[in-house]
């Protein structure tokens, strides 16, 4: 019941209404008898410096930031986490003796879904990651601070990738490549953990690679994408005898991690991902 004592939260995006967060972390805050909401904020892109004067001056104790904030917020943060800091992206913002500190959860998320889903720890793995943006950005610096082994940014504008790994190349092997090249298949076929970080597969039957000839049984192909469940791209590797895992992971493992940033009380990464998917049905 929401009264004079009741702690705000919120999630600050554009567009916001496609938004999980809420009912993740309003169902989290009730199973835990927490006088706490969160709610969706929609901010234009010119209105954001506004939204976090606003965040302060309303006292929001926390909030999530979404497309297309997450680059853009750091400017207007007190305190930026040096991970966070690292990848140059915030998802979560906390207030801390009205100090907005910003934390990155979307990375962490990632490797968290990797290890609870399939048992996968990244540590000498040879990865690959398609796409170059913000997200690519944040795993291959994540994956680079896990110890992976060997890793590959695919993309289709190459100085992309190039920009990419010379973040990450001083602490692994890292190259770029082109996106449907005979080297991509050929980096591919060599893989343990592929990665989509591209928005190519929200439509269905759009796909960020032009043949699966490439895929190996047991390889573990993964999808940030979380709606549909299954990408066009992973149902091709799952045909091909591939490990797949979608988004819906990801984001309830940085909703885990948000949380218990928001509220310094932990809440299990399953409770997150059935209240995504008790969403979705
Ligand atoms: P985010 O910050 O969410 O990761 P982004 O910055 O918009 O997203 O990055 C999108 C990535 O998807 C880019 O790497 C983009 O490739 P380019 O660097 O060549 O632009 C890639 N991408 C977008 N549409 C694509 C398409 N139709 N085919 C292949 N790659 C695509």
């Amino acid at each position: 019941m929401i009264n004079g004592s009741t702690v705000l939260f919120g999630i600050m995006g554009d567009p916001i209404s496609h938004t999980a967060s809420p009912r993740m972390h309003n169902a989290a805050f009730q199973l835990l008898d927490l006088n706490y909401v969160y709610v969706p904020l929609h901010v234009l892109p010119t209105n954001l410096e506004a939204a976090c004067r606003a965040a302060r001056t309303l006292k929001l104790k926390g909030f999530n930031v979404t497309v297309p904030h997450k680059e853009a917020i750091l400017a207007y943060l007190d305190e930026v986490d040096p991970f966070a800091r690292a990848i140059g992206a915030v998802n979560t913002v906390v207030s801390i003796e009205n100090r907005l500190v910003g934390f990155n959860t979307d990375a962490p998320g990632f490797l968290f879904a990797l290890k609870e889903e399939l048992g996968i720890k990244i540590a000498g793995k040879t990865v690959a990651i398609l796409g170059a943006g913000g997200t690519a950005k944040a795993l291959s610096i994540a994956l680079a601070h896990a110890g992976v082994g060997k890793l590959g940014v695919i993309n289709r504008t190459l100085a992309n990738a190039t920009s990419v790994i010379s973040a990450v190349c001083d602490k692994c092997e890292a190259s770029a490549i082109t996106l449907n090249t005979p080297e991509m298949r050929r980096y591919l076929s060599q893989c343990d953990v592929i990665v989509n970080t591209t928005s190519v597969g929200m439509v269905e039957g759009e796909s960020p690679v032009d043949d699966y000839g490439w895929v190996k049984q047991g390889q573990v192909v993964c999808d940030v994408i979380y709606s549909p469940e299954k990408t066009t791209l992973l149902r091709e590797a799952e045909v091909r005898d591939a490990v797949v895992l979608n988004g819906v992971g990801m984001l309830a493992a940085q909703g885990m991690l948000a949380f218990e940033l928001f509220t310094g009380k932990p809440v299990s990464y399953s409770f997150m991902k059935d209240q995504i998917l008790k969403g979705k049905s």
